[in-house]
């Protein structure tokens, strides 16, 4: 079991929960304000008032960083202001299930009245200082697993939730007030019931297509029908080539028509398209609503349903239409892969090669070296896979969240791949297909062009090779394709910004001329 770290503003209950959960999950209990006085001989207030609060973070990091590296599962209740420390909110998030303990600033100023050593509340007036505070921390108390609002409950009813909670396996996606976790089970429909029942919706409309129903159905109905909510569902024709704004109209007629309010929320059941058409459909309908994503195909539950892309393609080209959009909730659940058509399981494996390329060596190795089993579809390999790829992907959405840097690192392969797809008319490919042949393309252009290493791209091909995917496609397609690459959202005017591999597991972004580009990867032109 994972650790599992209490965090939230002072005199949300904390230490006295923090007891109780870890009596009942039988790990030790851990209070970081009362390790630091032990450490020090001195309380937290003397430290803080004698050292200041910069000196004092730096103190706490010292002191909680080790806690969370040394492998020992533990609860431990954070100081309010542990989180505000970007590397301990990292690694508390990476390395245990974070619960955030949430109070009305009237309960923490009541609360506080009694309780002596509180720096951070001075004694003027505690719930001006409580106000203030939970504005200014609202983002990174944003930033966790799952929260709980403590204002109406017993410390054993806390305690019993958080215990709940912590029993998931879940990856928290941190973006401020915009965070989600990814859930991962298998054969849970009740997961995403939970989830839901989180959002406490005023309706549903229901999104997937028509080979995930006849697939999928009995799990989600199985999912829905204890929420006993209004549910419009809308089946849509599948495949890449429905990606389009008529897809989009459907959903948004059906809601309309269903008289939603704001309070409603979309499920996208199915897979990427899927997924980037309902998640559009919920960032326009009413101005907004929220969506959650449960992904049906591998493609989807490692690379689309995170990071809070959504659209639809164009006459011009793939995805030209969209917005950023976070969902707010993921829910992955293994048991889809069983039904998946194999074909679909291996086109999902393309993405994550191509996040393990330009991100984790690590996963990489773990790819090679369970290649078969993966193949084959083991679903335990899969999922410690799946969720390898998730917290890649994390690591790179929360450091650029709308592709300004370093997230365009995801558009390995996607240049060529993307061009390709449209140009074969979405039928000849899958995604994932098209994206293994443009990403052994581009890396084999980029060592012609000097970027990447020799032999990166046979390193590549040899593994998409392994898991059934096409590598290569004849010159005269590449040609036919290009004039894709032109309209490509993602080029500057003569340019484009590729992703290229530099040594195993890690990438950068290059600027690269078009033509240059079209001579490296066609160089028999
Ligand atoms: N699928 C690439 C990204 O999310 O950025």
């Amino acid at each position: 079991m994972r650790s599992v770290v209490l965090s939230g503003f002072m005199a949300t209950g904390k230490s006295t929960v923090g007891r109780l959960v870890a009596d009942a999950l039988g790990l030790p209990f851990l209070d970081t304000d009362a390790r630091i006085a032990e450490e020090t001989g001195r309380t937290v207030g003397e430290l803080f008032a004698a050292e200041g609060e910069a000196r004092f973070r730096d103190r706490e990091a010292r002191t909680i960083l080790p806690l969370l590296a040394d492998g020992v599962a533990r609860v431990i209740a954070f100081g309010g202001g542990s989180m505000t420390i970007p590397r301990v909110r990292h690694a508390a998030l990476e390395a245990a299930t974070v619960i955030t303990l949430t109070a009305a600033p009237e309960t923490i100023a009541a609360r506080a009245v009694s309780i002596a050593e509180r720096p951070n509340l001075g004694a003027a007036s505690p719930l001006e200082r409580a106000r203030d505070l939970l504005a200014l921390r609202r983002e990174v108390y944003g930033e966790c697993h799952g929260s709980i609002a403590t204002d109406a409950l017993s410390p054993e009813e806390i305690a019993a939730r958080v215990v709940a909670l912590a029993e998931r396996d879940a990856v928290a996606i941190p973006l401020g007030s915009r965070s989600y976790a990814v859930e991962l089970g298998d054969a849970r429909p009740g997961h995403l019931t939970a989830a839901l029942e989180a959002l406490a919706p005023s309706s549903l409309v229901t999104v997937t297509d028509e080979n995930v129903v006849t697939m999928r159905a009995s799990w989600l109905d199985a999912a829905l029908a204890p929420l006993d909510l209004r549910e419009t569902r809308v089946v849509l024709r599948p495949g890449e080539a429905f990606k389009s704004i008529a897809s989009v109209s459907r959903v948004w007629d059906a809601a309309l028509e269903a008289g939603i309010d704001r309070q409603a929320v979309v499920v996208a059941f199915g897979g990427g398209v899927v997924g980037d058409l309902a998640g559009f459909a919920a960032s326009t309908l009413l101005r907004g609503v929220r969506c959650v994503q449960a992904p049906t195909t591998l493609l989807a539950m490692v690379d689309s349903s995170v990071g809070g892309k959504t659209g639809f393609d164009h006459a011009a080209g793939k995805n030209l239409l969209g917005a950023f959009f976070q969902p707010s909730r993921v829910v992955v659940d293994l048991e889809h892969l069983k039904t998946l058509p194999p074909r679909e399981r291996r086109a999902g494996l393309a993405e994550v090669v191509k996040i393990a390329l330009v991100r984790d060596a690590p996963l990489f190795a773990t790819l090679e070296q369970n290649a078969e089993a993966i193949a084959k579809g083991d679903r335990a390999v899969l999922r410690d896979v799946v969720r390898a790829a998730i917290v890649a992907k994390m690591r790179v959405v929360r450091e650029d969240e709308h592709e300004e840097g370093v997230r365009a690192l995801l558009n390995l392969g996607h240049t060529v791949g993307h061009a390709l797809e449209s140009h074969g008319g979405y039928a000849r490919w899958l995604h994932g297909e098209a994206i293994a042949i443009g990403t052994v393309l581009e890396i084999a252009a980029a060592e012609r062009l000097g970027l990447s290493p020799a032999g990166a791209s046979r390193q590549a091909a040899a593994l998409f090779e392994r898991f059934g995917l096409p590598t290569s496609v004849d010159a005269a397609a590449i040609e036919a394709a290009w004039p894709y690459v032109m309209s490509d959202k993602k080029r500057t005017r003569t340019a484009v910004k590729l992703p290229v591999v530099t040594a195993r597991g890690e990438g950068r972004v290059e600027r690269v001329e078009l033509d240059a580009l079209f001579a490296a990867v066609c160089p028999e032109r």
